[in-house]
């Protein structure tokens, strides 16, 4: 890709190198992202993945260089800027924590979506300070994710506009103060999607039930809840007072208020969330 295909958009990624250490779901929809979106080049990216054949078909579909060695991915190559994505599963973090341990340098910025993995951690068996802690959600595969982040101190504004950025290709990024928010946002967006699917197919086999064919209630019910959204959104009114848009006296919707309020789902979705957050928390420590 040439320069002038590169448009700038947020902070400019032209002379980052950046390194994905391993090369699955998520870090592939990061790059996948930087290159549709023009914000980087095939050149800027080195990946590490373990197996040969996913390797060859990264470089076959980006143009970017994967490699076998962790080490050799996060190594700095340049004067340039660099930032070392870290997105192996929690079950593979250690091995790779020990890989790497020793070879970023001070000005290299990490920037981990491990779930449950601390920053506390990471600096400590990396003896790395500029870290970058993110919690993305399965959105992001499509670029329509919420991400939270978080940094270490160590971390300059100028790396954390770099670090807007790269997220930004997953979709919302929203930075949080505290590593606590991080565990408070793994309850709410990065947990998000279960409460919204498990409503979903709540609501489809709710039409099933009256007779529509899953299908046709299916399409029913997915644009219902996104046209839904996007009008909270267009609007910005209080979710409360478009419910009451459409709740006339004596009408269906109050009917159907009258029983979601007597079946508590109000409780049951906040102590889902209260209850995923104590999850997130006690994951934290153990690990
Ligand atoms: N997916 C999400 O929506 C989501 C949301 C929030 C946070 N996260 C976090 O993001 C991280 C990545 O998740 P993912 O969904 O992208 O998982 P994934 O698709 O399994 O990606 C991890 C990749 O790492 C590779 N790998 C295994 N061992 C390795 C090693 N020793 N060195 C380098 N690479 C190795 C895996 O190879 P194989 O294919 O051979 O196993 C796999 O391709 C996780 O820590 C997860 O907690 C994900």
């Amino acid at each position: 890709m040439s320069d002038d295909q590169i448009t700038t958009s947020g902070a400019d990624l032209r002379d980052v190198q950046l390194s994905f250490i391993g090369c699955g779901i998520m870090a592939e929809s990061i790059f996948a992202g930087l290159l549709r979106k023009g914000l980087v080049a095939p050149d800027q990216i080195t990946g590490s993945h373990p197996r040969a054949a996913r390797r060859g078909d990264l470089h076959t579909r980006y143009g970017i260089q994967v490699v076998e060695s962790n080490r050799a991915a996060a190594e700095k190559k340049s004067s340039d800027d660099s930032m070392v994505v870290l997105a192996v599963k929690p079950q593979r973090l250690s091995v790779v924590l020990a890989e790497l341990k020793g070879v970023l340098q001070p000005e290299q910025v990490l920037l981990s979506i491990v779930a449950g993995a601390k920053l506390e951690t990471l600096a400590h068996e990396l003896q790395h300070a500029a870290i970058v802690r993110a919690m993305p959600n399965t959105p992001a595969q499509i670029g329509e994710g919420t991400t939270a982040w978080t940094t270490t101190p160590e971390v300059n504004e100028a790396q954390q506009a770099k670090v807007r950025t790269l997220l930004g290709a997953l979709g919302l990024e929203m930075r949080v103060e505290t590593e606590n928010m991080i565990d408070m946002a793994t309850a709410l967006s990065a947990t998000g999607p279960t409460y919204i699917f498990m409503m979903m197919e709540a609501l489809v086999d709710a039409g099933v039930h009256m007779g529509f064919s899953r299908h046709v209630s299916q399409d029913l019910v997915i644009q219902t809840m996104l046209g839904s959204v996007l009008f909270a959104r267009e609007s910005a009114k209080h979710p409360a007072e478009l419910r009451n848009m459409v709740t006339s006296p004596g009408g269906t919707s109050a009917e159907a208020i009258y029983q979601m309020e007597k079946g508590s789902l109000r409780t049951v979705l906040s102590k889902a969330v209260w209850a995923a957050y104590q999850r997130a928390v006690a994951l934290g420590k153990k690990g």
